[in-house]
């Protein structure tokens, strides 16, 4: 397998009134043709900034502070916005977190899907948008496209909107799709139908994706692999199935014990106890090491580098020793 994505030692900050915001700090993150990649951690770890990194839709007062972003090889952060303009939208495309705000709500689904059309493909005929339109709002699963092509999107449930931003998204043959908490904003039955039709975009376009989401439960259903996410960095990655059954770093256990104890408890979940450090002045030792149960001396004193072995992970002192 060839990387769709890899990214590369990357660290972004914000400029703020006071001071420098270290929200993303030396990632690496790699996703193989056809792989469904999540990265997952809670609010405030550095995912969003990371999905706006790769389309290069920082805001004005984020700063590229090292790393790349190798897409197909080729670095994008190193690109002319001209090159890059034509990458964003057509090869990598992005479902949005809220379908609500992300339509134009002065214009009809059928208008704004010949907008994209015309915009990234060159497709001026209505009558040809009206066709391909028709054939995506059927491939992504809904039943009466010609019907739903006249609405305004007031008139859709947020699901169906979610539906059509997919169908958009997909149309111009992506190879990659990112998704940053694409369900977090839809009821919890329309949260799964819009899961399992990303899980089907990827098999039948034979794309890549990125999965964002806070939610473990939506990673165990989606992903081939994980990241996990805290403070910036990446704590842990590897396998799905290996992350789930043999969690290492004590920040993913507790993320797991969450998770299932949300299950059993329908709905009521505890929350990791404690708050992530300030991003603004962050601790020199362990970022985890205030909330961590196991956390010892060194742990507060001294960073923990990122151990790898094979697709496995982990940021934690009680792993140094097995690695050496
Ligand atoms: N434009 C911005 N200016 C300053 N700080 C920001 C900005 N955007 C995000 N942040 C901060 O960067 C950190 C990471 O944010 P974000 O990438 O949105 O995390 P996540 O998506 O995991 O919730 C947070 O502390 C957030 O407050
Ligand atoms: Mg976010």
């Amino acid at each position: 397998m060839s990387a769709i994505l890899a990214i590369e030692s990357l660290s972004i900050a914000y400029q703020t009134e006071k001071g420098l915001l270290r929200a993303v700090d030396n990632v690496d993150l790699r996703i193989e043709d056809r792989e469904i990649v999540c990265l997952v951690g809670e609010s405030g770890s550095g995912k969003t900034t990371v999905a706006n990194t790769i389309l290069r839709i920082l805001p004005p007062n984020a700063i590229i502070l090292d790393g790349r972003v190798l897409f197909e090889g080729v670095d994008l952060l190193n690109m002319e916005e001209e090159d890059m303009s034509k990458i964003r939208g057509r090869k990598i495309n992005i479902v949005p977190q809220n379908p609500s705000t992300a339509l134009n709500p002065i214009l009809n689904i059928e208008t704004q899907f010949c907008e994209f059309l015309k915009h990234k493909k060159g497709i001026r005929e209505r009558d040809r948008c009206r066709e391909i339109a028709i054939d995506l709002l059927g491939r992504v699963g809904i039943a009466d496209p010609e019907r739903v092509l006249k609405l305004y999107p007031h008139q859709l449930s947020g699901g169906m909107k979610q539906r059509v931003l997919i169908a958009i998204a997909i149309s111009t043959s992506p190879r990659l799709l990112v998704a940053d908490e694409p369900t977090s904003m839809l009821d919890a039955t329309i949260q799964s139908q819009i899961l399992d039709l990303l899980l089907d975009i990827n098999r039948r376009e034979g794309l890549s994706m990125l999965l964002i989401t806070h939610d473990l439960g939506v990673a165990m259903s989606a992903c081939n692999r994980i990241y996990v996410m805290y403070a910036g960095e990446i704590v842990e990655s590897g396998s799905t199935e290996r992350v789930i059954s043999k969690p290492l770093h004590p920040y993913t256990i507790a993320l797991i014990d969450n998770a299932f104890l949300s299950f059993k408890s329908q709905g009521i979940k505890r929350a990791v106890s404690g708050e992530p450090p300030n991003l603004i002045d962050l601790p020199s030792g362990c970022r985890f090491s205030s909330r961590c149960p196991m956390a010892f001396d060194k742990c507060v004193k001294e960073r923990p580098n990122l151990v790898q072995r094979g697709i496995d992970s982990v940021r934690c002192f009680l792993y140094h020793d097995a690695s050496a």
